[in-house]
Protein backbone atom coordinates (compact mmCIF):
# COMPACT_ATOMS: atom_id res chain seq x y z
CA UNK A 1 0.00 0.00 0.00
CA UNK A 2 1.10 3.59 -0.48
CA UNK A 3 2.69 5.93 2.27
CA UNK A 4 -0.24 7.59 3.47
CA UNK A 5 -0.39 11.49 5.12
CA UNK A 6 -2.75 13.03 6.26
CA UNK A 7 -2.14 17.35 5.92
CA UNK A 8 -3.32 19.86 7.85
CA UNK A 9 -2.35 23.23 6.27
CA UNK A 10 -4.47 25.51 9.25
CA UNK A 11 -4.32 29.21 9.85
CA UNK A 12 -2.38 32.55 8.61
CA UNK A 13 0.92 31.41 7.21
CA UNK A 14 0.10 27.45 7.14
CA UNK A 15 -1.57 26.97 3.83
CA UNK A 16 1.07 29.40 2.43
CA UNK A 17 3.97 27.40 3.31
CA UNK A 18 2.10 24.04 3.08
CA UNK A 19 1.09 24.90 -0.54
CA UNK A 20 5.23 24.33 -1.56
CA UNK A 21 5.36 21.48 0.39
CA UNK A 22 2.62 19.97 -1.88
CA UNK A 23 4.52 20.67 -4.58
CA UNK A 24 6.86 18.82 -3.86
CA UNK A 25 5.27 15.83 -2.60
CA UNK A 26 3.53 16.06 -6.20
CA UNK A 27 7.74 16.09 -7.47
CA UNK A 28 8.15 13.25 -5.48
CA UNK A 29 4.87 11.14 -6.91
CA UNK A 30 5.99 12.44 -10.59
CA UNK A 31 9.53 12.48 -11.13
CA UNK A 32 10.87 9.69 -8.13
CA UNK A 33 7.68 6.96 -8.46
CA UNK A 34 7.02 7.60 -4.70
CA UNK A 35 2.95 7.70 -4.86
CA UNK A 36 1.86 9.24 -1.13
CA UNK A 37 -2.07 8.94 -0.69
CA UNK A 38 -2.29 12.47 0.51
CA UNK A 39 -5.46 13.89 1.89
CA UNK A 40 -6.10 17.25 3.33
CA UNK A 41 -8.42 18.56 6.39
CA UNK A 42 -9.33 21.31 8.51
CA UNK A 43 -7.22 22.20 11.57
CA UNK A 44 -7.03 25.25 14.37
CA UNK A 45 -9.12 28.40 13.60
CA UNK A 46 -10.16 27.19 9.78
CA UNK A 47 -11.74 24.14 11.56
CA UNK A 48 -13.46 26.67 14.05
CA UNK A 49 -15.12 28.87 11.40
CA UNK A 50 -16.69 25.38 9.49
CA UNK A 51 -17.47 23.02 12.51
CA UNK A 52 -17.57 24.97 15.27
CA UNK A 53 -14.89 22.93 16.82
CA UNK A 54 -10.44 23.32 15.96
CA UNK A 55 -10.55 19.74 15.36
CA UNK A 56 -13.06 17.34 14.04
CA UNK A 57 -13.91 13.79 15.57
CA UNK A 58 -13.55 12.96 11.80
CA UNK A 59 -10.15 14.63 11.12
CA UNK A 60 -8.95 13.04 14.49
CA UNK A 61 -10.47 9.60 13.17
CA UNK A 62 -8.05 9.92 10.04
CA UNK A 63 -4.87 10.85 11.76
CA UNK A 64 -5.31 8.25 13.69
CA UNK A 65 -5.05 5.93 10.88
CA UNK A 66 -2.43 7.67 8.53
CA UNK A 67 1.58 6.86 8.29
CA UNK A 68 1.98 10.71 9.25
CA UNK A 69 0.20 13.77 9.85
CA UNK A 70 1.58 17.30 8.55
CA UNK A 71 0.86 19.98 10.63
CA UNK A 72 1.35 24.22 9.58
CA UNK A 73 0.50 26.27 12.09
CA UNK A 74 -2.80 27.47 14.08
CA UNK A 75 -4.07 30.57 15.45
CA UNK A 76 -4.67 34.13 14.94
CA UNK A 77 -5.67 37.42 16.00
CA UNK A 78 -9.46 36.68 15.29
CA UNK A 79 -9.54 33.59 17.50
CA UNK A 80 -8.54 35.44 20.04
CA UNK A 81 -11.80 36.25 22.40
CA UNK A 82 -12.87 32.26 21.66
CA UNK A 83 -13.45 30.36 25.28
CA UNK A 84 -11.03 28.51 25.73
CA UNK A 85 -11.91 25.16 25.00
CA UNK A 86 -12.15 26.12 21.38
CA UNK A 87 -9.35 28.07 20.85
CA UNK A 88 -7.23 26.82 18.06
CA UNK A 89 -4.25 25.86 20.05
CA UNK A 90 -6.68 22.91 21.60
CA UNK A 91 -6.78 21.19 18.08
CA UNK A 92 -2.99 20.91 18.39
CA UNK A 93 -3.16 20.10 22.01
CA UNK A 94 -5.97 17.14 21.62
CA UNK A 95 -3.69 15.63 18.47
CA UNK A 96 -0.62 15.24 20.35
CA UNK A 97 -2.73 13.98 23.18
CA UNK A 98 -5.01 11.53 21.67
CA UNK A 99 -2.06 10.34 19.39
CA UNK A 100 0.40 9.89 22.96
CA UNK A 101 3.42 11.79 21.29
CA UNK A 102 5.37 11.49 23.95
CA UNK A 103 8.76 12.15 21.91
CA UNK A 104 8.53 15.49 20.57
CA UNK A 105 12.47 15.73 18.16
CA UNK A 106 13.55 19.41 17.74
CA UNK A 107 17.17 18.88 15.39
CA UNK A 108 19.54 22.14 15.20
CA UNK A 109 20.81 21.83 12.09
CA UNK A 110 23.61 24.18 10.63
CA UNK A 111 23.14 25.27 6.52
CA UNK A 112 26.05 26.49 5.73
CA UNK A 113 25.15 29.58 4.18
CA UNK A 114 23.77 30.89 7.13
CA UNK A 115 26.23 30.26 9.45
CA UNK A 116 26.65 33.80 9.99
CA UNK A 117 23.11 34.23 11.10
CA UNK A 118 24.05 32.34 14.43
CA UNK A 119 25.28 34.15 17.43
CA UNK A 120 27.89 31.43 17.95
CA UNK A 121 31.37 31.72 15.95
CA UNK A 122 30.94 30.16 12.30
CA UNK A 123 33.28 27.69 13.18
CA UNK A 124 31.14 26.53 16.27
CA UNK A 125 27.73 26.00 14.18
CA UNK A 126 29.02 25.25 10.72
CA UNK A 127 28.43 21.39 9.75
CA UNK A 128 26.02 21.32 13.70
CA UNK A 129 23.64 18.17 13.37
CA UNK A 130 21.75 17.75 16.45
CA UNK A 131 19.14 16.30 17.14
CA UNK A 132 17.13 17.43 20.92
CA UNK A 133 14.59 14.63 22.42
CA UNK A 134 12.41 16.08 24.77
CA UNK A 135 9.42 14.03 26.65
CA UNK A 136 6.46 15.84 25.56
CA UNK A 137 3.42 14.30 27.69
CA UNK A 138 4.88 13.89 31.53
CA UNK A 139 6.63 15.35 33.85
CA UNK A 140 6.28 18.89 36.10
CA UNK A 141 4.17 20.33 33.43
CA UNK A 142 1.71 17.32 34.19
CA UNK A 143 2.36 16.02 37.63
CA UNK A 144 -0.27 16.08 40.90
CA UNK A 145 -0.62 17.81 42.77
CA UNK A 146 -0.71 20.60 41.23
CA UNK A 147 -1.92 24.67 41.96
CA UNK A 148 -1.76 27.40 44.20
CA UNK A 149 -2.74 26.21 47.46
CA UNK A 150 -2.57 28.62 51.13
CA UNK A 151 -0.17 27.39 53.90
CA UNK A 152 -0.83 29.50 57.03
CA UNK A 153 -0.98 32.99 56.46
CA UNK A 154 0.87 32.73 52.89
CA UNK A 155 -0.36 30.87 49.55
CA UNK A 156 2.19 28.23 48.03
CA UNK A 157 2.37 27.46 43.95
CA UNK A 158 3.20 23.85 43.82
CA UNK A 159 4.10 21.44 40.50
CA UNK A 160 5.23 18.31 40.62
CA UNK A 161 8.55 16.60 38.77
CA UNK A 162 6.99 12.79 37.55
CA UNK A 163 7.78 10.27 35.81
CA UNK A 164 7.35 6.60 35.89
CA UNK A 165 9.93 4.39 34.43
CA UNK A 166 7.91 3.38 31.29
CA UNK A 167 7.59 7.00 30.48
CA UNK A 168 11.65 6.80 30.77
CA UNK A 169 11.99 3.69 28.95
CA UNK A 170 9.86 4.67 25.82
CA UNK A 171 11.40 8.32 25.38
CA UNK A 172 14.54 6.48 25.45
CA UNK A 173 14.16 3.70 22.91
CA UNK A 174 12.53 6.68 20.53
CA UNK A 175 16.14 8.42 21.31
CA UNK A 176 18.18 5.33 20.77
CA UNK A 177 16.22 4.18 17.70
CA UNK A 178 16.59 7.98 16.17
CA UNK A 179 21.02 7.56 17.22
CA UNK A 180 21.34 4.55 14.96
CA UNK A 181 19.75 6.60 11.94
CA UNK A 182 22.04 8.97 12.64
CA UNK A 183 25.44 9.49 14.39
CA UNK A 184 24.53 6.20 17.19
CA UNK A 185 25.56 8.86 19.95
CA UNK A 186 22.69 9.53 22.68
CA UNK A 187 23.56 12.30 25.68
CA UNK A 188 20.64 11.91 28.43
CA UNK A 189 20.23 15.13 30.17
CA UNK A 190 18.73 15.43 33.97
CA UNK A 191 19.58 16.79 37.17
CA UNK A 192 20.48 13.64 39.23
CA UNK A 193 22.36 15.48 41.81
CA UNK A 194 19.62 16.88 43.16
CA UNK A 195 16.45 15.41 42.09
CA UNK A 196 14.98 12.05 42.87
CA UNK A 197 13.35 11.97 39.27
CA UNK A 198 16.52 12.52 37.26
CA UNK A 199 17.90 9.41 39.42
CA UNK A 200 15.74 7.55 38.31
CA UNK A 201 15.52 9.11 34.80
CA UNK A 202 19.79 8.02 34.63
CA UNK A 203 19.12 4.66 35.86
CA UNK A 204 16.21 3.84 33.32
CA UNK A 205 18.12 5.23 30.33
CA UNK A 206 21.40 3.18 31.30
CA UNK A 207 19.66 0.36 31.24
CA UNK A 208 17.64 0.44 28.08
CA UNK A 209 21.09 1.43 26.32
CA UNK A 210 22.91 -1.63 27.94
CA UNK A 211 19.79 -4.16 27.11
CA UNK A 212 18.71 -3.32 24.14
CA UNK A 213 21.12 -0.91 22.57
CA UNK A 214 24.91 -1.57 23.48
CA UNK A 215 25.87 -0.46 20.13
CA UNK A 216 24.89 2.84 20.67
CA UNK A 217 27.21 5.23 22.57
CA UNK A 218 25.46 6.49 25.66
CA UNK A 219 26.65 9.43 27.69
CA UNK A 220 24.93 11.51 30.93
CA UNK A 221 25.13 15.00 31.41
CA UNK A 222 23.45 17.55 34.39
CA UNK A 223 21.20 19.76 31.87
CA UNK A 224 22.85 22.84 33.15
CA UNK A 225 26.53 21.63 32.26
CA UNK A 226 24.94 19.85 29.06
CA UNK A 227 23.55 24.15 28.21
CA UNK A 228 27.11 25.34 29.02
CA UNK A 229 28.09 22.48 26.29
CA UNK A 230 25.81 22.93 24.10
CA UNK A 231 26.70 26.82 23.31
CA UNK A 232 30.39 26.04 24.20
CA UNK A 233 30.86 23.47 21.64
CA UNK A 234 27.58 21.87 20.04
CA UNK A 235 29.18 19.52 17.67
CA UNK A 236 29.96 16.91 20.22
CA UNK A 237 26.47 16.21 20.63
CA UNK A 238 24.24 13.73 18.26
CA UNK A 239 21.00 12.57 20.33
CA UNK A 240 20.21 14.62 23.57
CA UNK A 241 17.30 12.83 25.33
CA UNK A 242 16.14 14.58 28.39
CA UNK A 243 12.61 15.32 29.91
CA UNK A 244 9.71 18.15 28.93
CA UNK A 245 10.78 20.96 31.31
CA UNK A 246 14.83 21.00 30.34
CA UNK A 247 14.22 19.77 27.10
CA UNK A 248 11.60 22.98 26.58
CA UNK A 249 14.41 25.29 27.37
CA UNK A 250 17.41 23.37 25.84
CA UNK A 251 15.66 22.92 22.21
CA UNK A 252 14.93 26.72 22.47
CA UNK A 253 18.61 27.09 22.72
CA UNK A 254 19.79 24.17 20.49
CA UNK A 255 17.42 25.61 17.54
CA UNK A 256 18.90 29.42 17.64
CA UNK A 257 22.60 28.27 17.38
CA UNK A 258 21.37 27.85 13.87
CA UNK A 259 19.31 31.31 13.46
CA UNK A 260 15.52 31.71 12.05
CA UNK A 261 12.65 30.54 12.90
CA UNK A 262 11.32 30.03 9.17
CA UNK A 263 13.81 27.47 9.44
CA UNK A 264 13.07 24.73 12.02
CA UNK A 265 11.55 21.60 11.91
CA UNK A 266 10.39 19.53 14.38
CA UNK A 267 8.23 16.22 14.83
CA UNK A 268 6.39 14.66 18.00
CA UNK A 269 6.40 10.99 17.68
CA UNK A 270 4.25 7.93 19.51
CA UNK A 271 4.34 4.28 20.07
CA UNK A 272 5.45 2.38 16.84
CA UNK A 273 2.90 1.00 14.89
CA UNK A 274 2.17 -2.28 13.48
CA UNK A 275 4.54 -1.07 10.72
CA UNK A 276 6.92 -0.56 13.15
CA UNK A 277 7.26 3.32 12.30
CA UNK A 278 6.10 5.77 15.42
CA UNK A 279 3.28 7.43 15.19
CA UNK A 280 4.03 10.84 14.02
CA UNK A 281 3.19 14.66 13.62
CA UNK A 282 5.44 16.75 11.54
CA UNK A 283 5.31 20.52 11.69
CA UNK A 284 7.31 23.78 11.93
CA UNK A 285 8.44 24.80 15.05
CA UNK A 286 6.86 28.39 13.72
CA UNK A 287 3.20 29.96 14.29
CA UNK A 288 0.68 31.25 12.01
CA UNK A 289 2.84 34.84 11.93
CA UNK A 290 -0.48 36.95 11.18
CA UNK A 291 2.04 39.99 11.35
CA UNK A 292 3.32 38.45 7.51
CA UNK A 293 0.03 36.16 6.57
CA UNK A 294 -1.70 36.86 2.89
CA UNK A 295 1.69 38.63 1.31
CA UNK A 296 3.57 35.64 0.36
CA UNK A 297 6.49 36.74 2.68
CA UNK A 298 6.72 33.32 4.48
CA UNK A 299 9.55 31.22 4.17
CA UNK A 300 8.25 27.49 3.48
CA UNK A 301 12.02 25.69 4.63
CA UNK A 302 10.73 24.95 8.20
CA UNK A 303 7.52 23.15 6.45
CA UNK A 304 9.39 21.68 3.60
CA UNK A 305 12.29 20.27 6.43
CA UNK A 306 9.49 18.63 8.59
CA UNK A 307 8.49 17.45 5.40
CA UNK A 308 12.26 15.64 4.97
CA UNK A 309 12.06 14.34 8.39
CA UNK A 310 8.37 12.56 7.57
CA UNK A 311 10.32 10.96 4.28
CA UNK A 312 13.27 10.13 6.85
CA UNK A 313 11.36 8.82 10.35
CA UNK A 314 8.00 7.63 8.67
CA UNK A 315 8.71 6.41 5.26
CA UNK A 316 11.80 5.28 5.68
CA UNK A 317 13.44 7.11 2.81
CA UNK A 318 16.41 8.23 4.82
CA UNK A 319 18.26 9.06 0.59
CA UNK A 320 14.81 10.92 -0.29
CA UNK A 321 14.86 12.97 2.46
CA UNK A 322 18.89 13.75 1.87
CA UNK A 323 18.31 14.69 -1.44
CA UNK A 324 15.29 17.46 -0.33
CA UNK A 325 17.75 18.56 2.97
CA UNK A 326 20.58 19.16 -0.14
CA UNK A 327 18.04 21.11 -2.66
CA UNK A 328 17.46 23.49 0.11
CA UNK A 329 21.16 23.56 0.82
CA UNK A 330 21.95 24.42 -2.55
CA UNK A 331 19.62 27.35 -2.68
CA UNK A 332 20.59 29.01 -0.18
CA UNK A 333 24.06 28.65 -0.85
CA UNK A 334 22.74 30.18 -4.23
CA UNK A 335 21.98 33.28 -1.85
CA UNK A 336 18.39 32.84 -2.50
CA UNK A 337 16.47 34.15 0.45
CA UNK A 338 13.07 34.79 1.65
CA UNK A 339 12.91 38.39 4.00
CA UNK A 340 13.50 36.55 7.52
CA UNK A 341 16.83 35.65 6.31
CA UNK A 342 18.14 38.82 4.99
CA UNK A 343 20.92 40.53 6.76
CA UNK A 344 19.71 44.40 7.71
CA UNK A 345 21.80 45.44 4.97
CA UNK A 346 19.73 44.50 1.98
CA UNK A 347 19.46 42.46 -1.03
CA UNK A 348 15.93 41.79 -2.60
CA UNK A 349 13.48 38.67 -0.77
CA UNK A 350 12.37 35.88 -3.02
CA UNK A 351 8.17 35.05 -2.12
CA UNK A 352 6.93 31.95 -0.56
CA UNK A 353 6.51 30.64 -3.95
CA UNK A 354 9.88 31.69 -5.58
CA UNK A 355 11.55 29.79 -2.71
CA UNK A 356 9.76 26.90 -3.18
CA UNK A 357 10.43 27.06 -6.85
CA UNK A 358 13.47 27.40 -6.48
CA UNK A 359 14.15 24.46 -4.35
CA UNK A 360 12.08 22.52 -6.84
CA UNK A 361 14.36 23.35 -9.04
CA UNK A 362 17.56 22.04 -7.29
CA UNK A 363 15.66 18.81 -7.10
CA UNK A 364 15.27 18.37 -11.13
CA UNK A 365 18.80 19.27 -10.88
CA UNK A 366 19.40 16.02 -8.86
P1 LIG B 1 5.05 33.11 15.14
O1 LIG B 1 5.99 31.97 15.08
O2 LIG B 1 3.80 32.93 14.38
O3 LIG B 1 5.78 34.44 14.65
C1 LIG B 1 6.91 35.02 15.34
C2 LIG B 1 7.68 35.93 14.38
O4 LIG B 1 8.41 35.15 13.45
C3 LIG B 1 6.78 36.82 13.54
O5 LIG B 1 7.39 38.07 13.35
C4 LIG B 1 6.66 36.09 12.23
O6 LIG B 1 6.41 36.93 11.12
C5 LIG B 1 8.01 35.40 12.12
N1 LIG B 1 7.89 34.12 11.41
C6 LIG B 1 7.38 32.97 11.90
N2 LIG B 1 7.39 32.02 10.98
C7 LIG B 1 7.93 32.56 9.86
C8 LIG B 1 8.20 32.05 8.56
N3 LIG B 1 7.93 30.78 8.20
N4 LIG B 1 8.76 32.89 7.66
C9 LIG B 1 9.05 34.16 7.99
N5 LIG B 1 8.82 34.70 9.19
C10 LIG B 1 8.26 33.89 10.14
O7 LIG B 1 4.72 33.33 16.69
P2 LIG B 1 3.70 34.38 17.37
O8 LIG B 1 3.69 35.65 16.59
O9 LIG B 1 4.05 34.39 18.79
O10 LIG B 1 2.26 33.72 17.26
C11 LIG B 1 1.34 33.97 16.19
C12 LIG B 1 0.17 33.01 16.27
O11 LIG B 1 0.66 31.67 16.04
C13 LIG B 1 -0.52 32.99 17.63
O12 LIG B 1 -1.90 32.81 17.40
C14 LIG B 1 0.06 31.77 18.30
O13 LIG B 1 -0.81 31.22 19.25
C15 LIG B 1 0.25 30.83 17.13
N6 LIG B 1 1.30 29.83 17.32
C16 LIG B 1 1.05 28.59 16.82
C17 LIG B 1 1.98 27.59 16.88
C18 LIG B 1 1.66 26.30 16.23
O14 LIG B 1 0.75 26.21 15.43
N7 LIG B 1 2.41 25.25 16.51
C19 LIG B 1 3.28 27.81 17.54
C20 LIG B 1 3.49 29.15 17.99
C21 LIG B 1 2.51 30.12 17.90
MG1 LIG C 1 9.44 26.59 24.53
Amino acid sequence: TNPSLLILPGDGIGPEVMAEVRKIIDWFGARRGIAFEVSEDLVGGAAYDAHGTPLHDDTMARAQSVDAVLLGAVGGPKYDVLDFSVKPERGLLRLRKEMDLYANLRPAQCFDALADFSSLKKEVVAGLDIMIVRELTSGVYFGEPRGIFTEGNERVGINTQRYTESEIARVARSAFELARRRGNKVCSMEKANVMESGVLWREVVQRIGDEEYPDVELSHMYADAGAMQLTRWPKQFDVIVTDNLFGDLLSDLAAMLTGSLGMLPSASLGAPMANGRPKALYEPVHGSAPDIAGQGKANPIACILSFAMALRYSFDLGAEADRLEGAVQAVLADGVRTADLMQAEGGSPVSTTQMGDAILAKLDAT
